[in-house]
C-alpha cells in the first residue's frame, strides 16, 4: 500500500450530515492530519460546517478530489452515493473511508475493491465499533483459546429513533446489523447459517423495519444472536443499549455502550453514549495514523464488508422466504 509521508496529511470530506461532526472531531485529535474542505450537495449546510469545521468548502467533489493538498477523502453521504464517490476518489489517486454500509450490494463493494487493489490505495469501511480496545482484547482472548470453545455470541442494540431521523436511512436490517455483522466477522468469524425476522412497530408512515433478530450458527456449532432496534430505548438495569457480548466454556467478555454515559443529547441519541464519538475517533485514528503513514492493513477490511454484505442479503432472503438460509 502506499504510504504518505508528507508532514501533513490532507482529508477532504464528500458529505457533510450527522457523522461528519463525529469524523471532523476525530480528524482533529489525530496529529500531523488536517480537515482540508468539503463538499456537500446542499449549500447551506456546507458553508455552516465549513465555517464550523474551519475548512474549505468546494464547489463540487471533482474540484475536491483534485486537489493535491487531500490525500484522503471521506465519503459520508447516503448508502446510494458511496459507489460513486469513492470511484471517483480512487480515480484521482485518494485513499478512502468509506461509512457503512459500504454499498448497496456485494458487486458494489467488489467494484470498490478491485479499483483500490490495482492502484495500492486503501479503502477503509466505516467499521466503527471494532476499533475499540475491549473488541480488540475479546478478538485476542478467541484467537488464543483462552476463552476455551466459543458457545454463544451476542450483538444487541436498542436506541430508539424518532422517525424523521429512521427515514433518511435504510431499515435497521442494513443500516444497523451492518454494524452487528462485521463485529461478529471479527470477533468470532462468518455464520454457516442464519434465520431473521423484522417488524415496524413505531413508524406511521415510513415502510421499512424498525426492529430485526437474528439466529445464526458458526463453523465450530456455535450459536449467535442479533437484535437491533430503532422502536425503544433500554432503560431497565443493566441496559441493551448497545451490548456484545462472547461466552466460551473458559471464559467470556461484554462490551457495553453504558459504560460511559453523559447526561446531553448525542447527535440523534437522547443521550451521549461517549463510545459512539469514541470509536469514531479510534477509527480515524487507525486509518490516518496505522494504515496510511505505517502502511498496517485495516482491523477490518473491504473483504469483510462483502462478507457482512452477504449476511445481510442473507438475513433479506430468510425474512422474504420465511427460511433458513445457508451461506
Ligand atoms: N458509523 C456509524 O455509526 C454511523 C452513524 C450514522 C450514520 N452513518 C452513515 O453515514 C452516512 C451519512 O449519514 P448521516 O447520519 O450523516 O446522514 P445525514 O442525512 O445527516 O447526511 C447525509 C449527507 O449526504 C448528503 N447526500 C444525500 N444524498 C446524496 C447524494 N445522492 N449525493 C450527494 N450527497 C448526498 C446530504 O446532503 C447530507 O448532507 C450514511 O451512510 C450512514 O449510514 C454511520
Amino acid at each position: 500500500m502506499l504510504k504518505i509521508t508528507q508532514e501533513t496529511l490532507g482529508v477532504g470530506f464528500i458529505g457533510a450530515g450527522d457523522i461528519a461532526i463525529l469524523h471532523a472531531a476525530a480528524v482533529k485529535k489525530v496529529p500531523g492530519a488536517k480537515l482540508v474542505g468539503l463538499w456537500n450537495r446542499s449549500q447551506d449546510r456546507a458553508t455552516a460546517r465549513a465555517r464550523d469545521f474551519g475548512c474549505k468548502n468546494y464547489a463540487n467533489p471533482e474540484e475536491l478530489v483534485s486537489d493535491p493538498a487531500i490525500d484522503a477523502v471521506f465519503v459520508l453521504t447516503n448508502l446510494e452515493s458511496h459507489l460513486e464517490y469513492t470511484k471517483l476518489a480512487l480515480a484521482h489517486g485518494k485513499h478512502v473511508l468509506v461509512e457503512k454500509p459500504v454499498g448497496m450490494s456485494v458487486d458494489e463493494i467488489q467494484q470498490m475493491k478491485t479499483l483500490a487493489d490495482a492502484k495500492g490505495l486503501t479503502v477503509l469501511p466505516g467499521h466503527n465499533y471494532v476499533y475499540e480496545s475491549s473488541m480488540i482484547r475479546t478478538r485476542e482472548l478467541v484467537e488464543g483459546g483462552d476463552l476455551g470453545t466459543i458457545v454463544s455470541a451476542y450483538v444487541m442494540y436498542n436506541i430508539h429513533h424518532p422517525e424523521e431521523v429512521a427515514k433518511r436511512y435504510p431499515g435497521v436490517v442494513r443500516q444497523i446489523l451492518t454494524h452487528h455483522s462485521y463485529i461478529l466477522l471479527y470477533l468470532v468469524g462468518a455464520p454457516v447459517e442464519l434465520c431473521a425476522m423484522k417488524a415496524n412497530l413505531h413508524y406511521k408512515e415510513f415502510q421499512e423495519e424498525d426492529i430485526a433478530m437474528v439466529q445464526m450458527r458458526l463453523k465450530n456449532g456455535a450459536l449467535a444472536h442479533f437484535c437491533a432496534s430503532f422502536a425503544a430505548d433500554d432503560h431497565a438495569a443493566d441496559p441493551w443499549t448497545v451490548m456484545v457480548k462472547v461466552i466460551g466454556t473458559a471464559g467470556s467478555t461484554r462490551y457495553s455502550y453504558r459504560d460511559h454515559v453523559e447526561i446531553k443529547p448525542g447527535l440523534v441519541h437522547s443521550q451521549t453514549y461517549t463510545a459512539y464519538a469514541g470509536s469514531v475517533a479510534n477509527e480515524v485514528k487507525h486509518f490516518l495514523v496505522d494504515c496510511l503513514r505505517l502502511g498496517a492493513p485495516p482491523l477490518s477490511s473491504l473483504a469483510d464488508a462483502i462478507t457482512a454484505q452477504k449476511m445481510i442479503e442473507a438475513c433479506e432472503e430468510s425474512i422474504r422466504t420465511g427460511s433458513v438460509v445457508k451461506m
